[in-house]
């Protein structure tokens, strides 16, 4: 089954702006293990549940190819919009069917994007189109884990981000806490017996009041609670960001925050 949960045109656009590129400790964690498990050459990279392509730009300088595959067109939109990438193609698809020979893939990733997938049937695939020794690396990062941090009140900003989560939880799909409990059925599935998963990469970065703000707009529920009630969710964020500066003592919505990340990845190796 499908969800299309990520098919509007502003919901596409709000994940360009929005989203994060996966930071250069969880890249190389995979690139690491690519070349320890299969070594060179790179030759072609599937970033599957794509979207606006920030994985798959990551993964370009690193491959002779690399083909994002989603279910959105609008997403994919965004995505070719991106100038400087010629060894990127983009493609409508599922990762619950590859289209591509078997054998043929050195590396399939998919960031935030695992949970949505038909497990066995994407396990299927990913064993049938990888190279002998070829890597799957599942990434993602657990919201609820998020940690914010500015001057005294990182404690109360925190709280804020989980009261904004409880007020969309009635529009949060089954398939997010499968991500929030870091893929462990997904990697107890994998039929492969060279795969480890790594729960803990904590990441340091620093995020805008507004950004912030904007990359709770992109998750999911907040479109399912925005489609229900769009002046309720407008309202959401508005107060939201009212509430973030009021608490920091600011009046800039650019203002930034610390933010420490939790990614995790599951990793794995087809045999030989
Ligand atoms: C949470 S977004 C992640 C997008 C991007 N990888 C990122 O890191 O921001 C999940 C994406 O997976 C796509 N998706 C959901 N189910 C899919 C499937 N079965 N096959 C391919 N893509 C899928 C959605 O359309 C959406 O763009």
């Amino acid at each position: 089954m499908a969800y299309p949960l990520f098919e509007g045109k502003n919901h596409a656009s709000v994940y360009q702006k929005y989203r994060f590129t996966p930071p250069d400790e969880v890249k190389n964690i995979i690139l690491q293990y690519l070349d320890k498990k299969k070594g060179q050459p790179h030759v072609l990279a599937v970033d599957l549940g794509c979207g606006t392509g920030q994985n798959s730009r990551i993964l370009a300088p690193h491959f002779q190819e690399v083909v994002g595959m989603d279910i959105s067109e609008c997403q994919l939109e965004e995505a070719r919009a991106v100038p400087g990438y010629p060894n990127i193609t983009y493609r409508k698809g599922t990762a619950e069917e590859l289209p591509f020979q078997d054998g043929s893939v050195d590396l399939l990733t998919a960031a935030s994007a695992a949970h949505w997938f038909d497990q066995s049937r994407f396990l299927a695939e990913a064993s049938r189109v990888l190279k002998p020794r070829g890597c799957m690396a599942l990434l993602g990062y657990s919201d609820p884990n998020t940690r914010l941090r500015y001057q005294g009140c990182g404690e109360r900003l925190n709280h804020i981000c989980a009261e904004v989560r409880e007020v969309l939880m009635p529009y949060t799909n089954n398939q997010v806490s499968v991500a929030e409990g870091k893929l462990e059925e997904l990697f107890t599935a994998i039929p492969f017996t060279d795969k480890e998963r790594i729960e803990r990469i904590k990441v340091n970065s620093s995020i805008s009041v507004r950004n912030l703000v904007g990359f709770i707009e992109s998750w999911s529920m907040f479109q399912g609670y925005k489609k229900k009630d769009p002046q309720a969710a407008e309202e959401l964020l508005l107060n939201t960001q009212k509430r973030f500066l009021e608490e920091m003592g600011v009046k800039s919505a650019d203002t930034e925050i610390k933010q420490e990340l939790e990614y995790f990845c599951v990793l794995a190796s087809k045999p030989q």
